[in-house]
């Protein structure tokens, strides 16, 4: 099965604070980085860390070249990424000293994608193959249905949570993905009930952070904790969860096998700084 990740590419940057800045504070950070990022690049980072075929489509502008060949070196296929005129999107991230993050985003070149790109891409793709996908960028909805039409499996991470992924074609989603925030923005309960009742016949995995990760399918419900870490920064957190709990699933992996291998990823990602660069390898899970 080839993997597509339909997804952002952002320029990260990254400063060391205190604490997350106040509504009309300024304050000093004590460190600033720059980092590869994006929820879809880190995804498809985490993908082929974990050891999937994957390719990534998205958009960035001249200034984001360094991080198609940043994907590129992850051993991710870039041949669907276009370099446009738009600046590259770039996203804000202040890290506390907990390891908490807090990120402004500006979508840059992630909103410029057009249908015609869209359908030029898909067609490389066909049934069996699996589309994955982020909400940072443009026209999500439209990649839903097109990708379900050609049939397609449909994993939807829909992070950032926004009003309008509520009218997304969910009933065509077969993997969801979400954290207690996207949950309960999308079904007004960050439970598998509710989330069920919107994608009846989706898998569902709903990560909880420190306290693990809840699944559903239609045929089995279970919890499963995540190891206890001493987290430096949480930023790519989720992004490694999804990359690996994939790669087991199309690997063969049972889902509970799948994320089990993935919480593990996830808590080692914490310990580290940055996102991309954040995420392990297969060899350091194994
Ligand atoms: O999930 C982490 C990512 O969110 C960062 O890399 C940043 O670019 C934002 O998209």
């Amino acid at each position: 099965m080839n993997i597509l990740n339909f997804g952002s590419l952002n320029i990260d940057l990254v400063y060391q604070v205190e604490h997350i800045v106040r509504p009309g504070e300024t304050i000093a950070s004590s460190a600033h980085q720059v980092f590869a990022g994006g929820k879809g690049a880190n995804q498809s980072a985490a993908l082929a860390r974990a050891g999937a075929t994957v390719f990534h489509a998205g958009q960035v502008g001249q200034d984001g070249q360094w991080l198609v060949d940043t994907l590129a070196g992850q051993g991710v296929d870039v041949q669907h990424i276009r370099v446009g005129d738009v600046p590259t999107g770039h996203a804000l991230i202040q890290v506390d000293r907990h390891g908490q993050n807090s990120i402004v985003l500006f979508a840059g070149a992630n909103a410029q994608i057009d249908r015609g790109a869209i359908n030029a891409v898909l067609a490389h793709f066909d049934r069996g193959d699996m589309l994955l996908l982020q909400n940072e960028i443009n026209d999500v909805s439209y990649l839903i249905a097109a990708a379900a039409a050609r049939g397609l499996t449909v994993c939807l991470n829909p992070a950032p949570f926004g009003p309008q992924v509520r009218a997304y074609p969910l009933e065509s989603v077969d993997w969801l993905i979400v954290n207690e925030t996207e949950a309960t923005g999308l079904a007004g309960a960050a439970t598998l009930a509710a989330l069920a009742a919107l994608c009846p016949h989706a898998h569902i995995a709903l990560t909880l952070g420190a306290a693990g990760v809840q699944y559903r399918s239609p045929t089995e419900q279970f919890h499963l904790p995540a190891p206890q870490v001493e987290a430096v920064d949480t930023t790519g957190a989720g992004d490694t969860f999804i990359g690996y709990f994939l790669h087991g699933l199309t690997a063969g992996l049972t889902a509970r096998d799948a994320i089990a291998r993935a919480v593990q990823a996830a808590a080692l990602c914490v310990t580290r700084p940055g996102a991309m660069g954040s995420i392990p390898a297969a060899n350091e899970i194994d």
